[in-house]
C-alpha cells in the first residue's frame, strides 16, 4: 500500500463530520438514518485502511442491516435518491451499490445470510480506493494507461487490508477482490473466467455497474434504472456480466426481462430480422 500516494484531501472529506443541521435534513429524509449510519461505516473503513488500523466489523454488520430493513420499507429507488442527494463522490456510489445490493436482495427474496453478505460485501467493494488519488478516481472522461494501471489495485488493495484486519466470510472476500472480474477473462485483477467467478461476486459485480450508472457525478447526471439496465444488457451479450444476476436485478428495479440470454438474444434480433425480410 506505500507504493501507493494516499489521498489526503478525499479522506479529509470523508473525515469531516456532517455539521448537525445537514445531519437533521439527511436524518429526516426516507431512509435517511440507514443512509448516515453507513455513509458513517464507510468513512471509518477508509480512514481505517489509510491508517492501518482495525475494521469496526460490527458497525458494517449492523449498518447493513438498516439498510437492508429501510430498502425494504421505503423501496431501493427512493434510498438511492436520499443517497444522491445528499453524498459525494466515491463516498456516494460506495453507498449506492450497498442500496442497489439492498433492493436486489430484498425484492428476490435471498436468504437473511446471503442478503447479509451481499451488503457488507458492498460496502466493503471500494476501500482499496482509499489508497488511490482522487483526481484519479474523479477524472471526466477516459483514463490514460498509467492511470488506469492504478485504478486496477484497488480490489487487491481493500482485499488485503480487510483479510489481515477483519474475520470476514471467504465469499465477501472474494466479492471484494474480485468484483472486477468479467465472465470472458478480460477483468482484473486475476482474469478470471465464469468457471472460477463465484455466485455473490457475480451479483455484486452487476450491482456495482448499475450504480455507477445511476451515480450523479459533477460531471454526469445520474441516468434512470432503464438505461442502467441496458447498459448491462450489453455487458451481457458481449459475455462481461451474469444475465440471469442482471435479469433478477433489473426485475428488482421494475424492468421485466426475457428469462435467458438466448430469448434476450432473439427478442432484439427480431426486428432486424423483420425490417431485413
Ligand atoms: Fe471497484
Ligand atoms: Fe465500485
Amino acid at each position: 500500500m506505500s507504493e501507493l500516494r494516499r489521498d489526503l484531501s478525499s479522506l479529509a472529506e470523508l473525515a469531516t463530520p456532517i455539521p448537525p443541521a445537514k445531519r437533521a435534513v439527511i436524518a429526516a429524509a426516507p431512509g435517511g438514518k440507514s443512509a448516515l449510519s453507513a455513509g458513517k461505516a464507510i468513512a471509518g473503513l477508509f480512514q481505517g485502511l489509510a491508517g492501518d488500523r482495525p475494521i469496526d466489523s460490527d458497525m458494517i454488520t449492523h449498518s447493513s442491516q438498516e439498510v437492508l430493513a429501510d430498502v425494504s420499507a421505503i423501496g431501493g429507488e427512493r434510498w438511492l435518491d436520499t443517497v444522491r442527494e445528499h453524498h459525494e463522490g466515491t463516498f456516494q456510489h460506495c453507498l449506492l451499490v450497498a442500496g442497489v445490493a439492498a433492493t436486489y436482495a430484498t425484492r428476490n427474496g435471498l436468504n437473511p445470510y446471503i442478503a447479509a453478505s451481499l451488503v457488507n460485501a458492498a460496502l466493503l467493494h471500494d476501500v482499496g480506493k482509499a489508497s488511490i488519488p482522487q483526481q484519479i478516481l474523479d477524472k471526466p472522461g477516459k483514463l490514460t494507461e498509467s492511470e488506469f494501471a492504478v485504478i486496477k489495485r484497488h480490489p487487491r488493495l481493500g482485499y488485503d487490508y480487510l483479510k489481515s484486519h477483519a474475520e470476514l466470510p471467504e465469499a465477501v472476500l472474494d466479492a471484494v477482490l474480485h468484483h472486477h472480474e468479467a465472465l470472458d477473462g478480460s477483468g482484473y485483477p486475476d482474469g478470471l473466467t465464469a468457471d472460477r467467478i463465484a455466485p455473490l461476486t457475480r451479483i455484486l459485480t452487476v450491482c456495482d455497474v448499475f450504480a455507477a450508472n445511476v451515480e450523479q457525478r459533477s460531471y454526469k447526471s445520474a441516468q434512470p434504472a432503464s438505461s442502467a439496465v441496458m447498459a448491462l444488457v450489453d455487458m451481457a451479450l458481449r459475455s462481461r456480466v451474469d444475465y440471469e444476476a442482471v435479469r433478477r436485478l433489473a426485475s428488482a428495479f421494475d424492468v421485466p426481462l426475457p428469462g435467458t440470454l438466448e430469448e434476450l438474444a432473439a427478442s432484439l434480433s427480431q426486428p432486424i430480422r423483420a425490417r431485413a425480410g
